[in-house]
C-alpha cells in the first residue's frame, strides 16, 4: 500500500502536483476540498452546511471531513492506496486517520510538504481558474498557466470558474488558519519519520521533479 498525504498551504500546488502524481502512481487523489465543493454545487444538506464556512476561509468541522474520508478510503479504488490532498489539516484529523488506517492494518507511508512563501500563495489563489466539469477538474492560472481561450477549458471545453474562497481576504484568512491549525502537522509527521520537504517555488514541472525525488525516500513510494 502507498498512502500519501500532500501537505501545504492554500495555493502551494497540492492539486497541481496531485493530478500528476495520480497518473504517475496509478492511485486515486482524494481532495476533501473538491468533495466539499461538489456537495455545495449539488445543494445537498452537507453542501448547505459547509458553504458559508468555506467561503469565509475557515475549516469545516473535523467530524464532517473525517466521516467523508472514512467512507471514501473504504471504496474499491483505494485498495492499493491513495493520495490525500487537503486532509488531514488538524491534529484531531491526523489522529482519526491514524486510527482508521490502523484498523485496516495499514498506515500513512509518506507526507510530502510543499513549501511556498505566503506572498506567492496569495497571487496564485487570486489568479486561479478551475474547470467546472468535475470529471476534468483542470487547474489554470491567469498569468502562469492561462487557457488558450479566456474562461474555456483547453481539455474539455467547459467553462472555467473562480473559487468563492479565492478572493484576497478569504485567502489571507485561509493562510492564517493554515499556520495556526495545519502547520503543527509538520511536527506530528516529522516525529513519525514520515515528513518529506518539497520546495514548491519554480515551474509546476520543476516542482514535480522534486516531488518524485522526495518520493524516492518513501517506503513503497515510486519511481525508478
Ligand atoms: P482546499 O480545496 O483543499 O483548498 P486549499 O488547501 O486552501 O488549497 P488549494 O486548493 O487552494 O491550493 P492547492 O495547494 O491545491 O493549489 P493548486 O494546485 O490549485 O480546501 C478548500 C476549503 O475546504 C478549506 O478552506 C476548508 O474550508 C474546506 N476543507 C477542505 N479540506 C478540509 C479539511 N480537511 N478540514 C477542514 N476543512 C476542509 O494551485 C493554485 C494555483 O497556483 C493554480 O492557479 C495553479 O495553476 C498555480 N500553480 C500551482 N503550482 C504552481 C507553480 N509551481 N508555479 C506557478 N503557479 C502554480
Ligand atoms: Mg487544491
Amino acid at each position: 500500500m502507498t498512502n500519501l498525504i500532500l501537505l501545504g498551504p492554500p495555493g502551494s500546488g497540492k492539486g497541481t502536483q496531485g493530478e500528476r502524481l495520480e497518473v504517475e502512481l496509478s492511485l486515486p487523489r482524494l481532495s476533501t476540498g473538491d468533495m466539499l465543493r461538489e456537495a455545495v454545487k449539488k445543494g445537498t444538506d452537507l453542501g448547505r452546511q459547509v458553504e458559508p464556512i468555506m467561503k469565509s476561509g475557515s475549516l469545516v468541522p473535523d467530524e464532517v471531513v473525517v466521516e467523508i474520508i472514512a467512507e471514501r478510503i473504504g471504496q474499491a479504488d483505494c485498495g492499493k492506496g491513495f493520495i490525500l490532498d487537503g486532509f488531514p489539516r488538524t491534529i484531531p484529523q491526523a489522529e482519526a486517520l491514524e486510527a482508521m488506517l490502523t484498523e485496516k492494518g495499514t498506515a500513512v507511508t509518506g507526507v510530502l510538504n510543499i513549501a511556498v512563501p505566503d506572498q506567492v500563495l496569495i497571487d496564485r489563489c487570486v489568479g486561479r481558474r478551475l474547470c467546472s466539469n468535475k470529471e476534468c477538474g483542470a487547474i489554470y492560472h491567469v498569468k502562469s498557466n492561462p487557457p488558450a481561450q479566456d474562461n474555456v477549458c483547453d481539455r474539455c471545453g467547459s467553462e472555467l470558474l473562480h473559487r468563492s474562497d479565492d478572493r484576497a481576504e478569504a485567502v489571507e484568512e485561509r493562510l492564517r488558519n493554515y499556520h495556526r491549525q495545519t502547520e503543527p502537522l509538520e511536527d506530528f509527521y516529522s516525529s513519525r519519520g514520515l515528513l518529506h520537504e518539497v520546495d514548491g517555488v519554480g515551474s509546476p514541472h520543476e516542482v514535480f521533479e522534486r516531488t518524485l525525488e522526495a518520493l524516492r525516500g518513501v517506503s513503497g513510494g515510486c519511481c525508478e
